[in-house]
């Protein structure tokens, strides 16, 4: 962002109200200095969102749901910065020209402008008479044309040089073409990676196209679906499909159903449920995982009924269960998959499958379960030493004592005898006893980066401290949020939250730190002990750090002189702290 768009989105800021503006979203009423009102972004009847006139900021206590006036607005109408600002902007009176002013705001913007022309190509080609039998098939799978128009369903035409003689002609230089991943290199020409396919546009977490995936319907192939390969734009294991569409329903009903295909996605909105995303037939990665659990505080796995679904089914929960997620899951029967489940069934019984998911853990029991002989010793034995395994990795007592007593029922094993195992096997996880030792001492290091980031906004002494001292923050979310902080004070003179907010609005990972920062609650003034109090101790950290480094290099020294040598650094620096 350059100066001039800096300033005009300031200058939107500051004249909306972030009370007024979110009242005319939801219901607000004043309580102390602060206004408060229901949360939109999760499921509840209390007021458990906080609004500040005096900081411009809003918080959820319950979902953790924060940011400045541009945020609100970008979550509650699913719309990115641009749009946020852009609407702000009108209500007060200011317009800005989002094509001119925001260009530098994207490097990959050409990709997203050839995505987003071809994407517009593909839909006007099913709606010519060259469209007619795509049209039909999609007919006969039940989608009409306004679920077409809603996931701007497209086609590439049998003739393989359409979209390459478009783009040319729009003049894209060769380097943008080739990084783009639509065509291929044909000698010194290009042809058309898609033809003769319907054209299905994969989207980003924002809902820009990214990437198509092209389905057979008319011909043979071998491969059903071609798709996108990786560019810049396109990561496969950092999107979901439909994450955009399904944020605002999926927050508000409390739950999100994840399926396998997008087809099934597409499905369940043909009847009307719409808190539904896809994990496009990869292994789910943790970064996804990461994305799931901010979408909705249940999550219910509603993978294919045939085993590779079982599989993933398995393999998503273990991933959601790392990060302290605790999925429910549907099996549907018969091999099906959602979108063939609902056809063959309707919605309601597909609901009703929905509302009555089972736990994990009798999925797991169900699913571990699938190749034992219960009649058979060891593979009874393995059977239940691979359950104890799994019951490590939930954190819910009551659910493991509702699986203990299930594997007790089946394989009439001493409850003591198997109650005793876990207890062991729980000790002697070293790693993570060791994470948990670990952790303690780390929490002294992460509470001092917190409180000197608490004091950069709110006082110019710990600005001061800052500037004067230059810790190095270990963490480097922190690390990059004391920058941006820094920035703002050396730009404006001082530091408002909710430009802050503004600053570091596209990066998702700062507005989480920053927001549970807000949260601390600290007394309005520090005294400079106790500024310079938390640079010492975040020092002490690099310091240890680094004594730590040598220690590891002395032990691989094999000269005695050498040896010597890193001892004394060892010592100085162990001096620096104590
Ligand atoms: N997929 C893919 N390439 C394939 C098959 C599948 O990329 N050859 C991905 C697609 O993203 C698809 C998902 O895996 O959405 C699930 O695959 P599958 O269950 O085979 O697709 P369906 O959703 O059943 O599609 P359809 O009903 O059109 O056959
Ligand atoms: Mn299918």
């Amino acid at each position: 962002m350059d100066k001039l768009q800096d300033n005009i989105i300031n200058e939107i800021r500051n004249k909306t109200d972030i009370v007024e503006i979110i009242s005319s979203y939801i219901p607000l009423v004043p309580r102390g200095k602060n206004y408060f009102g229901v949360c939109p972004f999760h499921d509840d009847n209390h007021p458990s969102m906080s609004v500040s006139p005096e900081k411009q900021v809003f918080k959820c206590f319950s979902c953790g749901a924060a940011g400045n006036v541009f945020k609100f607005v970008m979550d509650y109408e699913n719309i990115n910065f641009i749009d946020a600002v852009k609407l702000l902007g009108d209500k007060c009176g200011i317009e800005i020209n989002a094509k001119t002013n925001y260009k530098k705001l994207n490097k990959n913007e050409k990709l997203y402008e050839i995505y987003s022309l071809a994407s517009k190509f593909y839909q006007n080609n099913i709606n010519t008479s060259e469209g007619k039998k795509a049209k039909e098939y999609l007919k006969n799978r039940n989608i009409d044309e306004n679920i077409i128009k809603e996931f701007e369903i497209g086609l590439a035409l049998k003739n393989n040089k359409m979209l390459s003689s478009l783009l040319k002609n729009k003049n894209y230089d060769n380097k943008d073409l080739d990084k783009s991943s639509l065509l291929i290199k044909n000698g010194l020409d290009y042809k058309d990676k898609y033809y003769n396919r319907i054209m299905f546009p994969l989207y980003d977490l924002e809902g820009k196209v990214v990437g198509f995936s092209g389905r057979i319907y008319d011909s043979y192939d071998e491969s059903k679906y071609i798709n996108t390969s990786e560019t810049e734009i396109f990561k496969k294991g950092e999107l979901i499909y439909n994450y955009h569409r399904a944020k605002i329903e999926a927050r508000k009903k409390g739950y999100v159903i994840v399926v396998e295909g997008f087809m099934d996605v597409i499905r369940c909105y043909t009847v009307g449920i719409y808190n539904v995303v896809a994990m496009m037939g990869t292994a789910v990665t943790k970064k996804q995982a990461n994305l799931l659990k901010r979408l909705a505080k249940e999550i219910i796995l509603c993978f294919d009924g045939d085993d590779a679904g079982e599989k993933a089914t398995y393999s998503c929960s273990n991933e959601l269960l790392e990060i302290g997620v605790t999925p429910k899951i549907v099996r549907l029967e018969n091999k099906l998959d959602p979108d063939e489940y609902i056809i063959k069934n309707g919605k309601d019984l597909f609901e009703e499958k929905i509302n009555n998911p089972i736990s994990v853990m009798d999925f797991k029991l169900k699913y571990l379960k699938k190749d034992t002989n219960l009649k058979d010793a060891e593979s009874t034995s393995n059977y239940l030493h691979s359950m104890i395994e799994e019951i490590l990795k939930i954190e819910d007592p009551i659910l493991e004592q509702l699986t203990i007593n299930k594997l007790v029922e089946e394989t009439h094993i001493d409850i003591n005898i198997l109650t005793d195992e876990i207890k062991t096997k729980k000790n002697i996880k070293p790693e993570k006893k060791e994470q948990k030792a670990k952790k303690v001492i780390e929490d002294k290091y992460i509470k001092a980066q917190k409180y000197l980031l608490y004091y950069m906004i709110n006082s110019k002494d710990a600005l001061k401290i800052y500037i004067r001292k230059k810790p190095f923050f270990p963490n480097n979310i922190y690390r990059s949020l004391a920058l941006e902080i820094i920035e703002l004070y050396e730009k404006n003179g001082n530091v408002n939250v909710a430009d802050l907010f503004t600053k570091i609005i596209d990066k998702k990972e700062l507005n989480e730190s920053l927001s549970s920062i807000l949260e601390i609650n600290l007394k309005e003034k520090p005294s400079m002990d106790e500024l310079e109090d938390y640079v010492k101790v975040i020092n002490e950290y690099n310091i240890n750090y680094e004594i730590e480094r040598l220690q590891n290099k002395m032990k691989e020294e094999s000269l005695p002189s050498k040896k010597a040598e890193i001892a004394m650094e060892i010592i100085k620096l162990k001096k620096d702290i104590w």
